[in-house]
């Protein structure tokens, strides 16, 4: 029997290397967080469909919403960021550079995304101490307490099956100050393997309320808004009327709930 798991471990790996980078990503682990992966591999892989600006256009576009109800309201504070699940760090380079005083985590499961984002983080800021990369149990060991300002989770949640988020969203409640925020894109629903339907915003509900949010399934204006500013880019089978819960997006910030009010504000 273990001669046949080697066999077969051995064929998974050697067919993961030669197939394109997207294998695997809605089956079993969603995201192929144990694939190597080289930069060209993992951007396409991080922003999955669409046309090929889809990582600029998308890029400014999450990261001026950041700004204005973000990074501009608190510039002159210091600020603890986590980056849960941040890829090669798409986010993590522009605020470093835009704001000096800011310090940022960033966390990922694969290892090879961590290896991709000590590359695409300029050394000078792993100098600086201004960021650090971490696997999330690294993470939830060295930090604990309601220590961070903003967590952000972009495209995150969806790849975490749901025995998983239930302990990772109270973690990341306990991680962030009571005034401290969550940001979030994410699709409506996660990539549940036994095909139960998993509502993110359901989930976040019993610990964030909304502050300030863009949801295109649920409002028209965000929709032509949205597909105004990415475009077509963001993926033409995302069509309002045709895509599925699942491929749908939103993106927001999000307060700690304090005492279980606010309820009505979703
Ligand atoms: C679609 S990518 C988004 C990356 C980044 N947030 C961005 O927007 O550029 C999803 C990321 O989540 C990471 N990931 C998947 N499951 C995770 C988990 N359980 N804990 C932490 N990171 C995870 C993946 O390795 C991948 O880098």
């Amino acid at each position: 029997m273990s001669f046949i798991n080697s066999i077969l471990i051995w064929l998974t790996k050697f067919f993961e290397k030669i197939l394109p980078p997207t294998y695997g990503i809605y089956e079993k682990g969603s995201f192929p967080t144990h694939r190597k992966l080289t930069l060209n591999q993992a951007k396409s892989l991080i922003l999955l469909g669409g046309k090929k600006e889809r990582w600029e256009k998308e890029t400014e576009f999450t990261y001026s919403f950041l700004k204005i109800n973000f990074l501009e309201k608190n510039k002159e504070k210091e600020i603890f960021i986590a980056d849960y699940g941040c890829g090669i760090g798409r986010l993590i380079l522009p605020i470093l550079k835009d704001y000096p005083q800011t310090k940022i985590v960033g966390v990922d499961e694969s290892e090879s995304m961590i290896e991709l984002a000590r590359k695409w983080i300029p050394k000078i800021f792993f100098d600086e101490k201004r960021v650090e990369l971490l696997k999330p149990n690294q993470f939830f060991e060295k930090y604990q307490k309601k220590v961070f300002d903003l967590i952000m989770a972009i495209y995150v949640f969806q790849h975490i099956f749901l025995k998983e988020l239930r302990k990772i969203l109270p973690a990341i409640y306990q991680l962030l100050k009571d005034d401290g925020k969550l940001f979030i894109v994410n699709t409506f629903q996660n990539d549940d393997p036994l095909k139960r339907v998993v509502t993110i915003k359901d989930l976040l509900k019993p610990y964030f309320e909304k502050e300030i949010e863009i949801s295109p399934f649920e409002n028209k204006k965000d929709y032509i808004f949205w597909m105004g500013v990415i475009g077509a880019g963001y993926g033409d089978w995302q069509k309002m009327e045709k895509a599925k819960l699942r491929c749908q997006k939103f993106m927001g910030i999000y307060r700690k709930k304090i005492n279980n009010a606010g309820w009505s504000n979703w």
